[in-house]
């Protein structure tokens, strides 16, 4: 499972990027809307840094508005995905960019229904949105792994991409369910990384690690 940033603010793409471990990013309206820069430039500046898929979404009431958009979005990097909404506007753009073979992340998708319809346009990505599920006190991780199971059954090329993710234990769960990628908030990408137990034995190992050093120096200078 791929990791990817779900996130438009370029230091914490660096510091991912720094961490070997940035598989793509996700961006959306309302994430690009706090970083305060023209759009297409933060795209380019994303693009970059990060050479895995960057999402960039068409925001537009008929599909002919996103493809304009689209068009002028495919041309900032080769790896840019265009990500349109599972509306009927949003499909009928998505379908029409996947058969010029413009990659596609079809995204705010809520039920297996609206997973079947992004596959059946040939979607690259489909991005159920767990944690917004969670909200509203139904189950995410149900939703993902029903989702999981038709694609499987079905044998759909279309990635799974788990979002909205909130924790830790959302990512854990995405991967045993099979999502094919996992974007997710810059702290929850941080905090992957954290345990107690780790610390302690990375303490203990520098501490005998020096003590070591010394003995060593002081046995050369005996
Ligand atoms: C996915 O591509 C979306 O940008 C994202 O995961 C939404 O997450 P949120 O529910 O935390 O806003």
């Amino acid at each position: 499972m791929k990791l990817f940033l779900d996130t438009a603010h370029v230091a914490d793409i660096e510091t991912a990027h720094s961490w070997g471990i940035l598989g793509g990013i996700t961006t959306n309206p309302s994430l690009a809307a706090k970083e305060g820069l023209e759009f297409h430039d933060l795209i380019k500046a994303i693009t970059d840094i990060v050479s895995g898929p960057v999402s960039a979404e068409v925001v537009a009431d008929t599909p002919e508005d996103m493809l304009a958009q689209a068009s002028e979005l495919v041309e900032i990097a080769d790896n840019v995905v265009i990500k349109v909404p599972l509306t009927r506007a949003g499909v009928s753009a998505g379908a029409r960019l996947t058969a010029e073979g413009i990659p596609i992340n079809v995204t705010l998708v809520f039920s297996p229904a609206q997973a079947i319809l992004a596959a059946s346009i040939g979607a690259t990505f489909v991005s159920p949105f767990l944690g917004r599920v969670d909200d509203i006190a139904n189950d995410g991780l149900a939703l993902l792994a029903e989702i999981s199971e038709i694609y499987e059954m079905q044998g759909y090329d279309t990635q799974i991409l788990a979002a909205s993710l909130r924790h830790p234990q959302h990512v854990v769960e995405s991967a045993k369910l099979g999502a094919d990628a996992a974007t997710m908030p810059f702290d929850v990408m941080d905090k992957l990384f954290n345990h107690p137990l780790t610390d302690i034995g990375n303490e203990r190992f520098n501490r005998d690690w020096d003590a070591y050093q010394q003995s060593l120096a002081e046995r050369r200078d005996a």
